[in-house]
Formats: structure tokens, C-alpha cells, sequence
């Protein structure tokens, strides 16, 4: 039997001695060491040996054991030691290297131009004030002098909203069409002087197209006033047109009806490609219209309650997304409203 114990203590030993790496240090010593490992077969033999070698076996077997364990630790270790300095040497790590891009989001194109333009006019001391997009018949059009069956309501596509409970009569609720729901409200809210903005969404019986969208932003401001006047309508579109386009935007009026406002304009804005001299762009026209403007007309004051012999108002719309697309060379409206995040990361 300390024939066998040595023999398995040079053989346990010339294995630890040839692994090449920890999982072959481990698989060794289960074969020898382990609970059902060599010595332990060998030990199981103990109790049947005559007493009076018993006790000398059993201490022989146990230095074996303990010298297999030192040896066993120390291979361990420097099996260790040296897969971490071939991880240094393959696997090096670069601390200086830049971290991975966190990306951040940011405001939609629309918000941005919103806040641009609502930037330029608060300059000027209007204040936003909001209208709600579920709007009453009345607000959107009959208190802007188009009572029902007025042909003019057919300038705008409306989508009507079929309303719950019994507070409305269906027809009487609608999306609003334009931002100009918002006049008669603030008139009601304010007392002059009124310099109001709006810039939100409106929604129309619209065919998807390149240029036309159910859904649209518009751009609305409302001043009333004792001394506003077609000069301060004339000046408020040629700052705004200067102010996105650069020094060389100019705008001109062309008669139009509205049934709010009279008189009426249409507003063009000098095609900043070709600077009037007709391009792809402009239609070969030299001039786009963008807004819709004129004098509050007397009815809708009245409407508001403002007296229109002592105070005049102007009111002035006009479709930002158009705009944008052409500062920012767009030619697709539905980009605008669809929120594919490769068309907004260009922004
Ligand atoms: N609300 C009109 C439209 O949607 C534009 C407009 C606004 C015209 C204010 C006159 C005054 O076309």
C-alpha cells in the first residue's frame, strides 16, 4: 500500500506539473485528488490493514495528500498568472478610446420653425394663445361672417366630428380648419390692445399628396388696435419675410376674398431662387403666395365685442410647412408629418 501511495504521488505529481491550463489542472485533480479520486480508492483500503500499520500508512497518506495540494495551489496560481499576461499581451484594452455615441433627440423641424417664428413676433410683443382642434361651428366660421349655407365655407374641406352626448348638434362640431377659430376667442378673452399668435394644427378633407396633407401647421396673427392700419400689415409681412429669407424678401398684396377681413389679401412672397425673374420653383411666376391676410372686418369685431368705430384689427395666416420646404429644399409634405427618424436626424 505505500508502494501504491507513492506511485500515485509521483503520478499525480508529473500531472499537475504537465497541464497546460487551469481546466487541465481541475480534470487532474478530480482524477487524483477529488472525492472519488485515486487516493481516496486507496485510502478506502485503510481500514482493513492490520492496526499496527494502519497508523503509519494513514500519516504517509496524508503528507502525500498535503504535498499534492501545495503542488496542486502553486500550479494554480502560476496557470493563472500566465493567462493573464497573454491577455495583456492579445487583448489590450485602449482606456483612451471615445465612449459609444449616446444619441439625443431633438425638436421636429416644425417645432423648430415654430419656435423661430413665435421668436420673431414675441420680439414684436405678440403673445401665443391657443384655440382648441375639436372646434364649434360657430368659432370656425359663422362668427367670422360665414353664416351656414355661405358658399364661401366651401374654400375650406371640412372634417365634421359626430359629437357625444347631447351638448352639440351633430354638424356643429368640426375639426378646425384654419387657426383663425382662434380670433373671435381672444376677443372675447382680451381687451385691446390684442397682439395674439397662433402656430399649430389645423386638419382638412385633403388627398394625400406631395404638396397637401389632412394635417398642416398655420401661422396666425391677430392685432386690434385704434391705429392698425394696411401699412402695419404691409410692415409685419415684409419683417417676417425678411427675417426667414434674408435682406433681399419682399412681399406684395393682391386683392382676395376672405369673409373675415376687408379688405382682403392675398400675400406673395418675391421667389428668393430667381429673385422675381421666374424659376422651376415658383412656377416660372417670380412670386409664391404664402399668406392669406387683410382688416379684421367689422362684423367679426363686432362679433368679438370690440366696437369697429373705435378700434381696427388685422389678422394674418399663413402655411409654415410650405415654407419650410422651400427654405429647407423639402418636396415632400407627408416628410413633415410621417416622423421617419432618417428624414429628422437631417435636422
Ligand atoms: N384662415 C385663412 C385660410 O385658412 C387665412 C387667413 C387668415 C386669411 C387671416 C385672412 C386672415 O386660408
Amino acid at each position: 500500500m505505500q508502494e501504491k501511495l507513492l506511485q500515485l504521488s509521483s503520478q499525480a505529481r508529473a500531472a499537475f506539473l504537465s497541464a497546460s491550463n487551469r481546466v487541465e489542472l481541475e480534470d487532474m485533480y478530480r482524477t487524483y485528488l477529488g472525492k472519488k479520486g485515486e487516493l481516496n480508492v486507496i485510502l478506502q483500503e485503510l481500514p482493513k490493514l492490520p492496526t499496527e500499520v494502519r497508523s503509519s500508512i494513514g500519516s504517509i497518506a496524508n503528507e502525500v495528500k498535503k504535498a499534492l495540494l501545495v503542488l496542486y495551489e502553486e500550479q494554480k496560481k502560476k496557470l493563472s498568472e500566465e493567462h493573464l499576461s497573454t491577455l495583456e499581451e492579445k487583448e489590450t484594452i485602449d482606456v483612451t478610446l471615445p465612449s459609444p455615441k449616446r444619441t439625443l433627440g431633438h425638436f421636429h423641424p416644425i417645432t423648430q420653425f415654430k419656435k423661430e417664428i413665435l421668436d420673431l413676433f414675441t420680439y414684436l410683443g405678440f403673445q401665443e394663445f391657443d384655440a382648441p382642434y375639436v372646434e364649434t361651428d360657430a368659432y370656425n366660421f359663422e362668427l367670422l361672417n360665414m353664416p351656414k349655407n355661405h358658399p364661401a365655407r366651401d374654400l375650406w374641406d371640412t372634417l365634421y366630428v359626430t359629437p357625444q352626448g347631447e351638448k352639440y348638434q351633430p354638424g356643429e362640431l368640426l375639426l378646425r380648419t384654419h387657426t383663425s377659430n382662434m380670433q373671435v376667442r381672444a376677443m372675447e378673452e382680451m381687451k385691446p390692445p390684442i397682439r395674439v399668435m397662433t402656430f399649430d394644427r389645423c386638419f382638412r378633407y385633403e388627398m394625400l399628396d406631395a404638396r397637401h396633407s389632412h394635417t398642416f401647421s398655420q401661422f396666425e396673427v391677430l392685432y386690434v388696435d385704434t391705429n392698425v392700419t394696411m401699412k402695419t400689415l404691409k410692415g409685419l409681412s415684409d419683417y417676417f419675410l425678411k427675417a426667414i429669407f434674408g435682406e433681399k424678401a419682399r412681399s406684395r398684396f393682391r386683392p382676395k376674398y376672405y369673409p373675415f377681413v376687408e379688405p382682403g389679401v392675398g400675400v406673395d412672397a418675391l421667389c428668393v431662387f430667381c429673385n422675381g425673374k421666374g424659376c422651376k420653383v415658383c412656377s416660372f411666376v417670380g412670386w409664391f403666395e404664402i399668406a392669406g391676410a387683410g382688416m379684421v372686418h367689422p362684423a367679426v369685431l363686432k362679433n368679438g365685442g370690440i366696437d369697429p368705430d373705435k378700434y381696427s384689427g388685422l389678422a394674418w395666416g399663413f402655411g409654415p410647412d410650405r415654407m419650410l420646404m422651400l427654405r429647407s429644399g423639402i418636396d415632400d409634405i407627408r416628410l413633415l408629418y410621417e416622423n421617419d427618424v432618417r428624414f429628422l436626424e437631417q435636422f
